[in-house]
């Protein structure tokens, strides 16, 4: 006989996912309705209301998928591309390669705009590419959770896309509900994040967000989008004033996030992107410290995700686990051209917080110096 599940307990200090409030999981424990109820279908509402403000935006299409971060990639670049469509990635990291790739399943030519990971693109230089060659969609992220680095000038680029007739979609996994993310005022066509980030839900609901040029585009598609269940049009019809049955919806996952969007909008959306900075601050000064610089310059920098350089004479794979096996902390190492080189930790949500920060240092400095002294 298998015993009662129990994972260990861990500080959750990795990219993701985030420690959850215990608001958050009182509310999972929710006696379940039906996804068709009164009482669900004004929770999707509630939903739907506070989203718009975490998103700064009025779309009318704001909602959220069921499934985690790349589920909305799929619905994004699924609704918006057809085959033979081009598409412009923006790559500076992992998750920029992943929608270039995704958008290729989706049929699309799909032209790459490369610099080396952990930089930020330059206005200019999306301008001369879309001169060479025009896009039907951009794709550009903001929050990069591979190297760490911000993209700044999001309302610069998305302009210089609508003057090149291309639809801007931005992939704020990491910035939302953790660094400000004003899609209305910035002009981005498509957004979208997920719960178990910032948002401190658990993973399995992804916010997105879809402007009235995107909405043009999506109306004006020759075939349907090829995946029914992230088929935008439809999930809006169960997501706005005449619900009907698309699929089931996770309806723990949605109370679990329903809470949680809760908790970010009563503590103030300011006063959270001010707490991700402090304890960030506190963070990178406590690395610099432990000659753990970080890899991308201060005004670039993510405040819900940090990547410390490491000298490359550590196994840090074994510091990792040990953080893991004897502290109970979980961070995470670097991707591609990064693996081995910076390790990736996060504060996002409920885990950022002002004693989490102390006691990773704490960690961190017990095992240098025992690694040192070795
Ligand atoms: C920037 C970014 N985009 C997309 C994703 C994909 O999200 P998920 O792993 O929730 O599917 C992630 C996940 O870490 C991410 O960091």
């Amino acid at each position: 006989m298998l015993r009662e599940l129990n994972p260990g307990t861990r500080l959750l200090l990795g990219p993701g996912p985030s420690l959850v409030p215990p608001q958050v999981l009182r509310a999972m424990a929710t006696p379940l309705v039906g996804h068709l109820d009164p009482d669900f279908l004004a929770i999707l509402q509630d939903i739907r209301h506070m989203l718009r403000q975490v998103f700064g935006t009025q779309n009318e299409m704001t909602l959220a998928v069921s499934g985690t971060g790349t589920s909305a990639m799929e619905a994004a670049l699924g609704n918006l591309l057809e085959p033979g469509d081009s598409m412009l990635a923006c790559v500076q990291g992992y998750f920029g390669d992943r929608l270039a790739e995704i958008g290729r399943r989706y049929g699309a030519e799909v032209e790459r705009l490369e610099r080396p990971w952990g930089s930020v693109l330059d206005p200019e230089a999306l301008d001369g590419a879309l001169r060479r060659r025009p896009a039907k969609v951009v794709t550009l992220v903001h929050a990069e959770t591979s190297t760490g680095a911000l993209q700044p000038e999001i309302a610069a680029l998305a302009d210089i896309c609508h003057r090149h007739d291309a639809l801007m979609v931005l992939d704020c996994v990491t910035s939302l509900g953790g660094i400000a993310v004003e899609i209305d005022r910035w002009g981005v066509d498509v957004a979208y994040g997920a719960s178990q980030k910032a948002l401190s839900a658990p993973p399995g609901l992804a916010p997105i967000t879809v402007g009235p040029r995107a909405r043009q585009a999506i109306a004006g598609r020759h075939t349907p989008p090829p995946v029914f269940y992230f088929d935008l049009t439809l999930l809006d019809r169960y997501w706005g004033d005449q619900p009907s049955y698309h699929h089931t919806a996770p309806i723990s996952t949605a109370y679990a996030f329903r809470e949680a969007l809760r908790l970010a909008l009563e503590e103030g959306l300011e006063t959270r992107y001010a707490r991700h900075r402090e304890n960030a601050e506190r963070l990178w000064q406590g690395l610099e410290a432990l000659d753990l610089p970080l890899l991308v310059p201060g005004p670039h920098r993510l405040t819900t995700l940090s990547t410390p350089r490491l000298p490359g004479t550590w196994d840090e794979a074994a510091m990792r686990r040990q953080l893991l096996e004897r502290y109970g902390i979980e961070i995470a190492g670097g991707f591609g051209p990064l693996a081995g080189k910076v390790w990736r930790i996060g504060l996002m949500g409920y885990s950022s917080r002002r004693e989490n920060v102390l006691t990773l240092l704490a960690a961190l400095e017990e095992l240098l110096s025992s690694q040192r002294a070795g």
